[in-house]
């Protein structure tokens, strides 16, 4: 008996300092140590030994019990500090290696136009005025001078909600908005920067973009001062030698009408995809203010004149970032948008 104890011994020993997991560990413990464990077994057939060598059988079969318990504990505190090495070791920085580039936010191309555009007409003497992009018919329509029958209310070219209430097709149902509040006051000068709403879609026309709305009102003033504003805004925006084009035109709340072009900088004036290889590209409509709409909105044409302006910013964003294509600034693209 004796004997096998120590054959015991010996395997065990070897088995648990070549264990190399937890549950290699946890094999033997049950091998050696468990109910029907081989010192168990030993243990339990010492009554057929001789009495007077039980005790002594008895004594090292306890001992060796103690002996791989407590080889046992220590095989799994070396496993356990291993393991922890290990992971300390994965875990360790490389502070060599470079880092991961972090994605900053940035601030929108057309915000930014908008930014520079406020900043040029703020820079006059203009202050910042804002309406509704929900409209009522009678703002974005009638009070502009445009008839129930009038071509522009076309429901193909327009979103309506009920037959009076709209998205605002343009910014300037603010200028009523503006006059209404600030009559019999002067000088009125405010622009109005906003979303607008079209049944429109190509390169150079969106469904949803952006004006600014342009509004002077005061004694005396003309088509000079409209002119010199417009060629301000244009030398401040693409540079001093920049060239701008006022063409005839008609809007039925401004007489006379404009519209203004600004030599195309994408191009140079050569003609490319922006300006329909026309060297041009139309930035805004403008005019006089239109008498009957100083009278809806309170001022008599009497005594004041005005002039008025509505300018699309995605279209001045086009030519100052020479973006071809006005739908880039819409689908959120941000190989495109990180650029500025
Ligand atoms: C108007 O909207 C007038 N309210 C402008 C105005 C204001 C005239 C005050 C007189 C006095 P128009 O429809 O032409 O006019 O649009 C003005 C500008 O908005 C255009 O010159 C163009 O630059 C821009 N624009 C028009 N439609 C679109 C569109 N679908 N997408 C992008 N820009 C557009």
């Amino acid at each position: 008996m004796i004997e096998q104890l120590k054959e015991i011994e010996k395997t065990a020993l070897e088995e648990i300092s070549g264990a190399e997991d937890h549950n290699s560990l946890n094999d033997l413990r049950v091998r050696y140590l468990g109910r029907k464990g081989e010192i168990t077994a030993v243990l339990r057939s010492m009554g057929q030994q001789p009495p007077e060598e039980r005790p002594v059988i008895g004594q090292k079969a306890n001992e060796l019990k103690d002996k791989i318990e407590q080889l046992l504990r220590e095989k799994e505190n070396q496993l356990k500090e291993e393991s922890r090495r290990e992971a300390w070791e994965k875990e360790k920085i490389d502070v060599t290696l470079p880092g991961k580039p972090l994605f900053r936010g940035r601030l929108h191309p057309l915000t930014l136009i908008s930014e520079e555009i406020k900043d040029i007409f703020t820079g006059l003497g203009f202050r910042v005025a804002e309406g509704p992009e929900i409209e009522t018919d009678y703002y974005n329509f009638e009070a502009l001078n445009m008839p129930p029958d009038h071509p522009a209310r076309d429901m193909q070219d327009s979103f309506y909600f009920t037959s009076d209430i709209l998205l605002r097709t343009h910014t300037s149902p603010v200028q009523i908005r503006v006059m209404e509040k600030e009559t019999p006051q002067i000088p009125v000068r405010i622009i109005a920067p906003g979303k607008v709403y079209r049944r429109d879609d190509d390169v150079t026309h969106s469904p949803m973009f952006h004006q600014i709305e342009g509004l002077a009102v005061d004694r005396g003033i003309t088509f000079a001062d409209l002119k010199g504003v417009l060629l301000h805004f244009a030398r401040e925006m693409f540079g001093e030698n920049q060239k701008i084009r006022l063409r005839p035109s008609f809007f039925p709340f401004t007489e006379p009408s404009a519209e203004v072009d600004i030599y195309c900088v994408s191009c140079g004036g050569e003609g490319c995809r922006v300006c329909s290889h026309t060297g041009w590209l139309e930035i805004l409509g403008a005019g006089m203010v239109h008498p009957r709409v100083l009278e809806v909105s309170g001022y008599s044409p009497e005594e004041v004149t005005g002039f008025a302006f509505g300018m699309g910013v995605d279209r001045v964003a086009m030519l100052k970032y020479g973006i071809n294509d006005i739908r880039l600034f819409y689908t959120n693209d941000y190989r495109m948008l990180r650029q500025f």
